[in-house]
């Protein structure tokens, strides 16, 4: 299966990372729009249609799916077109949470806004944005990243989990490990969890026959419903 991923720079490859490692059979195409980074700070209008203009790119490239591996393009989800699927990296969380009382969420301030991690969950929550941290990140200077974290996760004690709402994020989980004892959660772990239960249509498959025809092929695709199919001859 070809999945086409993006996101508005280099956070968007912490998903690509993990579905390489965990779901290795795919074929991957990456588009990081590093040129209108960072998006939580524009506006929805601003940062939809770019993420359109990436979708049309993946859809000339034909790929099967689109994975949306941003946070705070995910939070406006209803408004990103394609005629292929699209997943986006928040709704997968929905239910997954509930042992939780109170879960502190850190993303973008559109992400923050927008408020879609509201809709998947049920715990009480704590959002906080922050817009420091995606330019530290993506210009590698940490000189000021422990001030915007203690700043940030200040009010956060109370919550028996922090939830890293922006695909940036995990780049620094170990930081923010300093801050926050309890469990810190990644939304590329839901996004794996789905990729990985296509699978069972895109495995190898060998088929073995002892005399093939014109039809046979075809037929074989028709009955198994995919096209990813190989024909071995094999007399025994
Ligand atoms: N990785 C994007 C996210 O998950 C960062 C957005 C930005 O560029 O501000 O929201």
């Amino acid at each position: 299966m070809k999945i086409g991923i993006l996101d508005s720079g280099i956070g968007g490859l912490t998903v690509l990372s993990s579905l390489l490692k965990k779901c290795p059979e795919h074929e991957y195409i990456y588009y990081g729009d590093t040129l209108h980074l960072p998006y939580g700070e524009k506006t929805r209008e601003e940062v939809v249609g770019y993420a359109n203009e990436i979708i049309k790119f993946f859809e000339s490239m034909d790929v099967d799916i689109v994975v949306i591996a941003c946070g705070t393009l995910s939070s406006n989800r209803e408004y990103l077109k394609s005629n292929k699927e699209i997943i986006d990296i928040i709704s997968p969380i929905k239910g997954k949470l509930d042992k939780y009382n109170k879960i502190s969420i850190i993303a973008t301030p559109l992400s923050i806004k927008t408020n879609a991690f509201k809709k998947y969950l049920n715990s009480e929550l704590n959002l906080i944005a922050c817009p420091k941290l995606v330019p530290i990140i993506e210009s590698n200077d940490y000189s000021n990243l422990d001030n915007a974290l203690e700043e940030y996760l200040s009010s956060t004690k109370d919550s028996d989990a922090l939830i890293l709402g922006c695909t940036h994020y995990p780049i620094i989980k170990e930081n923010i490990k300093k801050y926050f004892k309890k469990d810190i959660i990644c939304l590329d772990d839901f996004i794996v969890d789905i990729i990985k239960k296509k699978k069972t249509c895109d495995g190898t498959l060998k088929l073995y026959f002892s005399k093939i025809d014109s039809n046979l092929e075809k037929n074989v695709k028709r009955i198994l419903g995919r096209k990813d199919i190989l024909i071995e001859r094999k007399c025994l």
